[in-house]
């Protein structure tokens, strides 16, 4: 199991501290969310923070990119030394070639599904990624309520993975907490987004263990 801590609902004015404390945990990945107002109701942070971010960790980075047509900044993305990209299911008009090109450029590709897609319709494009990221939360904000539905589609895709003799990863994203974590793992999730459960923990380094176990 990795832990992904996202800085969505960071200081931003004390980023740097924010990485820095990161750097130093346990956690494996570094969550970004990158938002364009369209795609989702808000907007949050871009290339100039990507790259500011990269240039001060070794922390492998994971851009979440909440935007319509996602295939026009792969290019832009995968040449920030990134580790981790995933585009919306519900917002990429070419999938096929775009999780192809992240994969190219030597970085995990993954496909995002929001709450109210169905699970299955990823089924079709697993095979072309190496992680699947449900959204336990509707996309947009840091603190939301946890999903539970999003449990049944952790086993169903994981049962499809599986099938499909695959070795996917899957990341659950939004409202992650010490109560829910361990029946995200059960249920088959390898990688959890935690934003405010980390963020606004007072021992963040614990947190991040907690939520590992
Ligand atoms: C929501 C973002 C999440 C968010 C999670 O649109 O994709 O990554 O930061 O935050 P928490 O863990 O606070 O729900
Ligand atoms: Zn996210």
């Amino acid at each position: 199991m990795k832990i992904a801590p996202s800085i969505l609902t960071a200081d931003f004015c004390e980023l740097g501290k924010t990485i820095d404390m990161l750097s130093q945990s346990s956690a494996e990945i570094i969550h970004i969310d990158v938002m364009d107002g369209v795609f989702v109701p808000n907007i949050s942070i871009g290339f100039p923070v990507i790259k500011s971010i990269r240039s001060r960790t070794q922390k492998a980075l994971d851009v979440h990119l909440m935007i319509v047509e996602p295939e026009r900044y792969i290019d832009r993305v995968a040449e920030m030394g990134v580790e981790y990209i995933s585009v919306h299911i519900e917002a990429c008009k070419a999938i096929p070639e775009t999780l192809g090109k992240i994969r190219a450029a030597g970085i995990r590709a993954g496909l995002v599904l929001n709450p109210e897609t169905p699970v299955e319709s990823v089924f079709p494009y697993i095979y072309l990624c190496d992680f699947v990221l449900l959204m336990s939360v509707h996309p947009g904000f840091g603190g939301q309520k946890f999903i539970p539905e999003t449990l049944n589609k952790i086993r169903s895709l994981r049962g499809e993975a599986d099938r499909q003799s695959l070795k996917l990863d899957i990341e659950v994203d939004g409202g992650i907490n010490l109560t829910n974590a361990a029946a995200l793992r059960e249920a088959g999730a390898t990688i959890l987004v935690a934003g405010n459960t980390v963020l606004s923990s007072p021992t963040p380094f614990e947190t991040i263990n907690a939520l590992r176990q």
